[in-house]
């Protein structure tokens, strides 16, 4: 009876808590800042890491980074395990009330550990400060993950509306 007790003890506890790398010390090691330029290099190879498109002509670009992050520094997010970089989101603002999330990336040796969702959580807050009161994503159809991940933080997903853009170049 008590071997029984312990094992159910060891799985519900100790296995489930190291799993989400709760356990001691866990999400509480992520470190959470803005990033800033010199950080370019770090963030492009983490997007390409994740499978992430990199669009080096357009909105990844230097110069386009620069632009953004001199207008709104507080909406690059980086996450650090130790020192190391594990995940990236950045934030737009239309001026009204909308906030986009873009860009989100974890590095895939880090995943489900909370950490796309705790960086989610961060931009919301920002965000909200900045006067944004609806938060939206862009999540390409097969990507089952990132919509799972956005279901669960509350997120509606809106079958029934098309994405429209025009681009003034292909690659931007
Ligand atoms: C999508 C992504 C950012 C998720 O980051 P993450 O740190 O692993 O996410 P979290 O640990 O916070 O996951 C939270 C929840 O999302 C869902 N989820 C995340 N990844 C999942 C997966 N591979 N399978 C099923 N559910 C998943 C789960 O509900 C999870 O909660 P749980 O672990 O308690 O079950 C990461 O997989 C990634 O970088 N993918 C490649 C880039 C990308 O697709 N970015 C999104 C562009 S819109």
């Amino acid at each position: 009876m008590q071997k029984v007790l312990i094992k159910i003890f060891e799985e519900v506890f100790i296995h489930q808590l190291s799993k989400k790398n709760l356990w001691v010390s866990g999400l509480a090691q992520i470190k959470i800042r803005t990033l800033t330029m010199s950080d370019y290099e770090s963030i492009i190879e983490l997007w390409m890491r994740s499978g992430l498109p990199f669009k080096q002509n357009g909105r990844d670009s230097k110069t386009m980074m620069e632009k953004h992050m001199t207008a709104f520094p507080e909406l690059f997010i980086g996450a650090f395990k130790a020192t190391k970089f594990v995940g990236v989101i950045i934030g737009s603002y239309d001026g009204r009330m909308k906030g986009w999330i873009n860009r989100l990336a974890v590095d895939p040796t880090f995943r489900r550990e909370g950490i796309g969702s705790k960086l989610i959580h961060e931009l919301e807050k920002t965000l909200h400060k900045l006067g944004t009161e609806v938060f939206c994503a862009l999540v390409e159809a097969p990507n089952k993950k990132s919509l799972l991940l956005f279901k669960k933080m509350g997120y509606e997903i809106h079958e029934n509306i098309f994405y429209i853009s025009k681009r003034q170049k292909v690659d931007f």
